[in-house]
């Protein structure tokens, strides 16, 4: 955790709250990761598909990751976070949001699917808000989520609330006390829209007219792009709760995955003869991927795409459209594949020494193969409909479940891994219905950007090349949602002048080195044909 001993340097703090941990990185002037810290997370399951967490818990984690940093040489700091909802009360104490009435147990997850019916309320209203997130309401974005606490626990939550934050604006909160908001978190989860701001229309017709109140004062009133630099920086209580300085200068925040796209798609990739080295930026895709994969594209323009969100003006990168595509379950579906199966007992019999079970499953996955035959030709009668979770895009039906065909009476470690390889592949096709979505609503994607726990999974990366046809890039900064969190904090600094700074002499690069490259010929997936439905 030491900073390294050097004098006179500069460092910028980026701390992303993930699903399961809290994570922060102390990173260079050149975007370069110095050292990192991780804390796990609670979280609670009271009911199902109710997922909850605690503020105060996630808060106290900020601050043991941040431990032991020298703050002199801080010159800012970013926060990301999963896009929950934080209920506060008028003294910004926590309010539950179950039936148990613990308050601790204050963050409607963003993974948490209690409020289906209500997103299919709102869905149905047709407001011309719902344009801009592909024409439905999912029930991870937090009108619905609103709708819920109203319907259901309105006594001991919804009328005693007074703060309603997304994770990220409640981090910058506690950061600076002020009640700015993210037009990241707003335009993204909110059906916020520059420069017009909220639509007073939709928040009536869906029922929620208590949130215009005192001008929006609950869900937010002032709006900052990303990036852009609060107030006086950390007040003297979050300062002493971090260990950092007051004032040190705190970025407005993003959600976990819109960090992880600004880490990823501005890399340089000079040298590389990749074919979108001559193109903007709006050539390239974002992948986010984790528990779930995001799909971020943007333009200059905005585009509307069926089943996808957005476009969001400056939601990731400022003065340009986002279009965000997902998955909603792709770690968590392999996870919940590999360790449900009954040859997973048999796996972690194993004595492999070194990787963890994903390296070890993609080597036996090699061994199983005949010699000179492709990996891909393993799961020729086994497929898999990836949708267990829903299918956020891009046919936007939370009402999708799983399928899997081909299955055997037979349940050993082969089975389990042709299983696994089947899943991987069902969702790089499931990403390829997204490029097809996109491309025909205009966007040109001539390469993918991929970071994320699951983009150091190579046969996740290597098959996501071989089902799109398009060369898949890594950066060499493996966390790339920290170093778009610290990107944040180095804006903030006014350091550098804006988000999109270009390279100059000790300037801040993102990610300018890339180790891997995967790049295959479009693949025929013949395999595929007559079962996946976009081809
Ligand atoms: C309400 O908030 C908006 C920003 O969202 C601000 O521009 C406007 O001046 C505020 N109006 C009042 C009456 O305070
Ligand atoms: C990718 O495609 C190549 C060429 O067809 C094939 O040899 C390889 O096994 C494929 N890899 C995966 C992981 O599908």
């Amino acid at each position: 955790k030491k900073n390294g001993g050097e004098s006179g340097c500069r460092f910028y703090v980026g701390v992303d709250v993930g699903t399961s941990s809290v994570r922060a990185a102390l990173v260079t002037v050149d975007g370069r990761l110095r050292c990192t810290a991780e804390e796990p997370i609670t979280i609670w399951e009271p009911q199902p598909e109710h997922f909850v967490q605690s503020s105060t818990e996630i808060w106290h984690k900020c601050c043991r990751v941040t431990e032991g940093v020298q703050s002199e040489q801080v010159r800012g700091i970013g926060f990301d976070a999963t896009c929950s909802l934080v209920v506060l009360d008028k003294s910004f104490q926590p309010l539950p949001v179950n039936q148990d009435g613990d308050a601790q147990k204050n963050i409607v997850m963003w993974m948490d699917h209690r409020a289906a019916e209500q997103a299919t309320r709102i869905t149905n209203s047709g407001h011309e808000v719902l344009r801009r997130v592909g024409g439905v309401m999912s029930q991870e974005m937090q009108p619905p989520k609103l709708l819920w606490l109203k319907e259901n626990l309105k006594e001991s939550c919804w009328d005693k609330a007074a703060h309603f934050f997304d994770l990220p604006d409640f981090l910058s909160w506690k950061a600076t006390g002020l009640l700015t908001r993210s037009l990241c978190t707003l335009v993204c989860k909110w059906t916020y829209c520059p420069p017009d701001g909220w639509d007073a229309t939709f928040w009536t017709s869906i029922g929620l007219e208590e949130l215009l109140e005192n001008n929006f004062s609950k869900i937010g009133s002032e709006t900052s792009p990303p990036g852009s630099s609060l107030g006086k920086g950390l007040t003297m209580e979050a300062a002493a709760d971090l260990g950092l300085n007051p004032g040190t200068a705190v970025g407005a925040s993003l959600i976990d995955a819109h960090a992880g796209g600004l880490g990823v798609i501005g890399a340089d990739v000079k040298g590389f003869s990749l074919p979108c080295e001559h193109r903007s930026i709006s050539s390239r895709m974002a992948m986010i991927c984790g528990t779930s994969t995001c799909h971020m594209a943007i333009s200059e323009t905005p585009r509307f795409v069926p089943g996808v969100w957005g476009p969001y003006l400056s939601a990731m990168v400022p003065g340009l459209w986002l279009n965000e595509g997902g998955q909603s379950a792709t770690g968590r579906l392999i996870d919940h594949v590999v360790k449900g199966h009954a040859g997973f007992t048999q796996l972690e019999a194993v004595p492999f020494t070194g990787g963890n079970i994903y390296s070890y499953l993609n080597s036996h996955l090699g061994q199983m193969t005949k010699s000179g035959s492709p990996v891909d030709l393993l799961t020729s009668s086994l497929h898999v409909w990836p949708d267990f979770h829903g299918n956020r895009s891009p046919l936007a039906d939370p009402t999708l479940k799983g399928m899997v065909t081909g299955l055997s009476l037979s349940q050993t470690l082969d089975d389990l891994a042709l299983l696994y390889l089947a899943t991987i592949q069902a969702l790089a096709l499931g990403t390829l219905h997204i490029l097809d979505a996109m491309k025909k609503a205009g966007h040109d994607i001539s390469a993918l950007f991929l970071c994320g726990g699951l983009s150091k999974n190579a046969l996740f990366v290597q098959t996501h090349a071989n089902a799109t046809g398009l060369p898949v890039v890594l950066p060499d900064q493996t966390e790339a949602v920290l170093v778009g969190a610290a990107v944040l904090g180095a804006c903030a600094s006014h350091d550098y002048s804006t988000l999109q700074k270009k390279r100059r002499p000790g300037g801040l690069i993102i990610n300018a080195i890339l180790t891997f490259l995967f790049y295959r010929k479009q693949h025929k997936y013949f395999l595929y044909s007559g079962f996946w439905t976009c081809k």
